[in-house]
């Protein structure tokens, strides 16, 4: 069979790619790995910016969201037993962010795809990429149990970091640049309210800690670990007890406690492909880039990356012309270097690192100072934060 686009990977970028292209009038197949109840429950980011709430809503999928979803109007800071709010409305013009999880945008995708999408397969692995020098590349891909072939005119690489496609680029053709951190993030899930309205990234002599939220009755909750940290090994007491003495502030405000349901401990990493595309190979997601997620970007850069796809495959069908395509990993790339500038500051403002010695500390401290005391340092982290328009 032949399609216009053979999308690889059914996440948040290739699910949401499939539906503006849809939109547009262009088919599309989308082939996932896995079957559809993992990539239903893979917990995973909880923040959506802006601009991915309107690419959401532009193609119909933000009913739930709109219904379910929690806007948030900033977030708290906190460091050396103080806290410090920062409001994101009257620091950008306006804009803010939703909670609402990414188990929930892929249930919302893939309900909608099922519906009345392009084909979407589950259990479809991609083995193989080829002749994307061609005009007409093919896709090898085994389904129920059989070896598949699917050409196309483009295929887009959404299939994360450890997806098939960037590899099937021939050697020497993308430069990447990469920064692996040395701590990790144990998450939990807690069957309890919130102990907070609003999120609180918490710096803490002990390491960071992040008090975050799925809905009004489930917490999420991060601590920095040490790489290699087995969850298995900390009794539910133990973690409570850590994030209650990261969070601890002057005043009254206290920690909730509530059954654990789900932990896992993230590597994290900085990762960048450049170019974007290869031939008719075209990259986007977290099979270009990966972030360290404190800066709340994974999600959204994916949403930001596929928009622009989509925009540059609805031109060439309309008019014919190649511009969009030929220029879309430069457009994409430009936002992709400040998200990872951010979440990099992010990270490093926050997290401590086993070779900090007191210097880094206090230049870390001044730096939250700085923050509380000038609204121009806290408009450029409330700008980033709740993100920049897409192109
Ligand atoms: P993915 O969601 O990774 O989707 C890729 C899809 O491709 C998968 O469904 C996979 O099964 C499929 N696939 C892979 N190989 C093949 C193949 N050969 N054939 C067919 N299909 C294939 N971001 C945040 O902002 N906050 C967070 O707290 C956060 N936590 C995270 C925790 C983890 C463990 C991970 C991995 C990421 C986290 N992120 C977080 C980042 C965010 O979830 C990602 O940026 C986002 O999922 C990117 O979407 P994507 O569609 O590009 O990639
Ligand atoms: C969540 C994850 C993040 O990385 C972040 O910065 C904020 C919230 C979350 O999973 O809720």
């Amino acid at each position: 069979t032949h399609t216009t686009v053979a999308v690889v990977g059914g996440g948040p970028a290739g699910l949401l790619l499939a539906r503006l292209l849809h939109q547009a009038g262009i088919d599309c197949v989308v082939l996932e790995h896995r079957d559809r109840t993992y990539v239903e429950q893979r917990q995973r980011a909880g923040i959506l910016e802006q601009g991915t709430v309107d690419a959401l809503r532009a193609c119909g999928a933000a009913e739930r969201l709109d219904r379910e979803g929690l806007v948030h109007d900033g977030v708290e800071l906190r460091w050396n037993r103080r806290s410090h709010r920062i409001d994101f409305p009257s620091l950008t013009g306006g804009r803010r962010v939703w909670v609402y999880a990414q188990t929930e945008v892929v249930k919302d995708l893939v309900a909608l795809q099922l519906a009345d999408g392009p084909p979407l397969l589950f259990k479809a692995e991609v083995t193989a990429v080829t002749g994307a020098d061609t005009e007409h590349p093919v896709v090898q891909y085994t389904h129920q149990g059989r070896s598949r072939t699917l050409t196309c005119d483009y295929v887009v690489g959404c299939d994360g970091f450890h997806g098939v496609v960037r590899k099937a680029v021939p050697e020497g053709q993308l430069q990447t640049f990469e920064r692996v951190y040395p701590y990790s993030w144990f998450g939990v899930l807690a069957d309890i309210p919130p102990s907070c309205d609003e999120l609180i990234y918490a710096h803490s002599p002990r390491g960071f800690a992040l008090h975050s939220m799925r809905s009004p009755t489930v917490s999420r909750l991060y601590l920095q670990v040490p790489n290699g940290t087995d969850p298995a090994t900390w009794s539910d007491k133990q973690i409570w007890d850590e994030l209650e003495e990261r969070f601890a502030v002057d005043g009254d405000w206290k920690l909730r406690r509530g059954p654990i349901t789900q932990r896992a401990v993230l590597p994290m990493r900085s990762f960048v492909t450049e170019p974007m595309r290869w031939g008719r190979i075209l990259l986007a997601g977290d099979a270009a880039h990966i972030v360290p997620p404190t800066g709340a970007k994974g999600l959204n850069l994916a949403v930001s990356d596929v928009v622009v796809l989509a925009r540059a495959f609805t031109e060439r069908a309309s008019t014919g012309s190649t511009a969009g395509l030929n220029a879309y990993s430069d457009t994409c790339l430009q936002r992709v270097w400040r998200a990872e500038h951010f979440s990099w500051f992010m990270t490093t403002t926050t997290h401590t690192a086993p070779e900090h010695s007191g210097f880094e500390t206090r230049l870390q401290l001044a730096y939250l100072d700085r923050i509380a005391a000038s609204s121009h340092a806290a408009a450029e982290l409330a700008e980033n934060y709740a993100g920049l328009p897409i192109g």
